[in-house]
């Protein structure tokens, strides 16, 4: 099969921001998961150079605006591999090639009468490059710019796009997913419920010289929308070309939902005008917010990505934004959210669960693949299995469906699946006992074929972690020329393939310190506060129950557990009880980390906060210590004796 998925062509205004970023990683997301099903593909990307915007953008900086658009053309350029982002193709609207195209396109739709030439008066809104119709206006304003448009009146050039309305709604109406999600079909085709007007297509020479002469009057330039869409087009050899031949009758496009009737009603009725079929599909997302703001560089909240990818790694960021928003809708963009996302998806769940499993691997199986024992897999491997099985159906289900977020959850069940199977296998216990060899190899395969099954549909997420998964695991080239269903099924990975445990996939990060509270004034009734406390410990050695309530004794979860160098008793353990907290507890003789992973456990949750060797433990567990005659120490964690929510009280 072949693929051909679009990003719109970004304006070279303004430098890139999350918001184009969230699109082409989408772009790039579906064109490497196509390829993992064995497609031919060709990603398209690009910037759109012409109109009245670039003109101003540049008149601001005293530069020509092919100087501005090279400047700006590159910055988009240069971003997308800072995020892993590989188009196969990257457009210029200012190339000849493109040039050439938008005019026969003009000139065969102008010779078969599809273009007139009329006078016009309307509101002309300059962020949108369009005439706004009356109905849009929201108090006699632009609702996407909230500038007040202006009142143009001119001879110009018209594209009879009312003729092609009824072929149009009738296109919508007879595929359903010509136009997804729904929502935007729907409005779609409530807008096409009015008369549609025809599209103004030129810009008379004398407002505007940056843009595309028509080919039949050199007094005007070609509207910036008619230019633009027609990338789409160019970029693959339109008429001819080798590329035009095998994609065109493929073509989905992604765009958000400000420039849908670009894309939803300009662009089917131009390409029906030019004689082509239509596109295959327009995939609409929704906006991304910063704090539940509208972002903006007014606001000053504009988030770049270079930034982004800077403080967290381009897989971080690619995986936040594909899971956090549900394609469709709006979301909010947070500094916490992706910190959040880091430590909790990234660095608890998949990381732990693979540095844990090849750990093990490399401890009870000399970093080989064992040999799985069938006469000892039990039916919570089958139900492991089977749950892969599911999982890899609705992955795949929900990538060509653009659930990228649904996929993911999917996913991440399994990782919880996995992080559950090592707790309740616990293979540490297995190894003490010679009689349990088969069952160690067993689970010990099981999570290495777990593993690269994962690291082969996180490969289109996070590429450069899938890679450093599939390089851990010994199938970089395997894995390189794996292809889905066939690569998903249970037993790929070869008993005797060679791990190599190398560094964690998403060490956790720390939290930046907050900057030093203001110093606070003493406060004048300390003293009388001081008196007023109970005595630490009564004569009789007992403590008040007013003093015992001052402990705070929460339940805690471990998710990360750690060896500290240089200190062969400690080890860093980072607990949520019910936020995450570090804490250094002093049983590193008595348990492995790899073990400790999944645990409730008791801590003091008020204690002042200490440093021990270089790191702040905020808080203690409990934990129980006996020495035997021989002066062996044996110490055992405290626990819960059934399930309850992490940050439970114990009192
Ligand atoms: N040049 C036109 C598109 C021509 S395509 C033939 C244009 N350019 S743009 O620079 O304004 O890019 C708009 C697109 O950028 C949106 O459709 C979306 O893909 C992306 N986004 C810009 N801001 C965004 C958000 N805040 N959130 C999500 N995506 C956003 O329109």
């Amino acid at each position: 099969m072949t693929t051909y998925i679009t990003t719109p062509i970004y304006y070279v205004n303004s430098t890139p921001h999350i918001g184009h970023a969230y699109t082409t990683i989408i772009a790039d997301t579906y064109s490497r998961f196509r390829r993992l099903c064995g497609d031919d593909v060709r990603f398209q990307t690009g910037t759109d150079e012409h109109g009245e915007k670039i003109v101003q953008a540049a008149e601001k900086e005293s530069i020509a605006p092919r100087e501005y658009a090279d400047r700006i053309s590159a910055a988009f350029r240069d971003t997308w591999p800072l995020l892993d982002i590989a188009p196969d193709h990257f457009i210029r609207t200012t190339y000849p090639e493109h040039i050439k195209v938008v005019q026969d396109i003009l000139q065969k739709v102008y010779d078969q009468g599809d273009i007139y030439f009329s006078s016009y008066s309307g509101h002309y809104c300059k962020g949108c490059e369009r005439f706004l119709t009356e109905k849009e206006l929201v108090d006699g304003k632009c609702p996407d710019h909230l500038t007040v448009p202006d009142e143009v009146s001119e001879q110009n050039y018209f594209f009879r796009m009312s003729k092609y309305q009824d072929w149009l709604i009738n296109h919508i109406k007879a595929n359903p997913d010509y136009i997804t999600p729904e929502r935007y079909r729907n409005e779609v085709l409530s807008f096409l419920s009015e008369p549609l007007e025809d599209l103004c297509i030129s810009r008379p020479c004398s407002r505007l010289t940056w843009g595309i002469p028509l080919p039949f009057d050199k007094n005007f330039v070609t509207y910036v929308w008619f230019d633009a869409l027609i990338n789409y087009l160019t970029g693959i050899g339109y008429p001819d070309g080798a590329n035009f031949i095998k994609y065109w009758s493929v073509a989905e496009h992604i765009v958000a939902k400000d420039i849908l009737k670009p894309h939803a009603i300009y662009w089917p009725t131009m390409i029906q005008a030019a004689g082509l079929p239509p596109y295959q599909k327009l995939h609409v997302h929704g906006y991304w917010n910063v704090d539940d703001t509208k972002m903006s560089k007014s606001i000053g909240n504009v988030i770049r990505p270079g930034d982004l990818v800077e403080e967290y790694g381009a897989d971080t960021v690619r995986y936040f934004l594909l899971r956090e928003m549900s394609f469709g809708r709006d979301a909010s963009f947070s500094k916490e959210a992706i910190f959040e996302r880091r430590n909790s998806d990234l660095a608890n769940d998949i990381g732990n669960l693979f540095s844990r499993a090849l750990t093990m691997l490399a401890k009870y199986a000399d970093a080989k693949v064992p040999q799985a024992d069938e006469a000892v897999v039990i039916e919570e491997d089958r139900a492991l299995i089977a749950a892969i099985e599911k999982m890899l159906a609705d992955y795949a289900a929900c990538m060509n469906g653009f659930e990228f977020h649904r996929a993911l959850q999917a996913v991440w069940e399994v990782i919880g699946m996995l992080n559950r199977f090592i707790v309740t296998n616990a293979p540490w216990e297995l190894a003490k006992d010679a009689a349990q060899a088969g069952r160690l190899r067993t689970v010990l395969y099981f999570l290495a074929e777990s593993l690269r099954i994962l690291a082969l549909v996180l490969r289109p997420v996070m590429p450069t972690a899938a890679n450093k998964m599939a390089a851990a695991l010994g199938l970089s080239k395997e894995l390189d020329k794996a292809v889905l269903p066939e690569a998903g099924r249970w037993g790929g990975i070869l008993p005797g393939t060679a791990l190599h445990v190398g560094e964690a996939i998403f060490p956790r990060l720390e939290k930046k310190a907050a900057a030093p509270a203001a110093p606070e004034k003493p406060k004048p009734q300390a003293k009388a506060e001081k008196k007023a406390e109970p005595a630490a410990q009564e004569e009789d050695g007992l403590i008040s129950f007013e003093y015992f309530g001052k402990v705070e004794l929460r339940v805690a979860e471990i998710v990360a557990a750690e060896k500290i160098a240089k200190a062969e008793k400690l080890l860093k353990l980072t607990v949520r009880a019910p936020e995450e907290r570090t804490l250094v507890a002093g049983i590193a003789k008595h348990y492995q980390p790899e073990e400790l992973i999944g645990r409730k456990v008791i801590i003091v949750a008020n204690l002042k906060p200490a440093k021990l060797m270089g790191i702040t433990s905020q808080g203690m567990v409990l934990a129980a210590k006996e020495k035997d005659a021989d002066g062996n120490e044996q110490l055992v964690l405290s626990a819960v004796a059934a399930d309850i929510a992490v940050g439970s009280r114990v009192a």
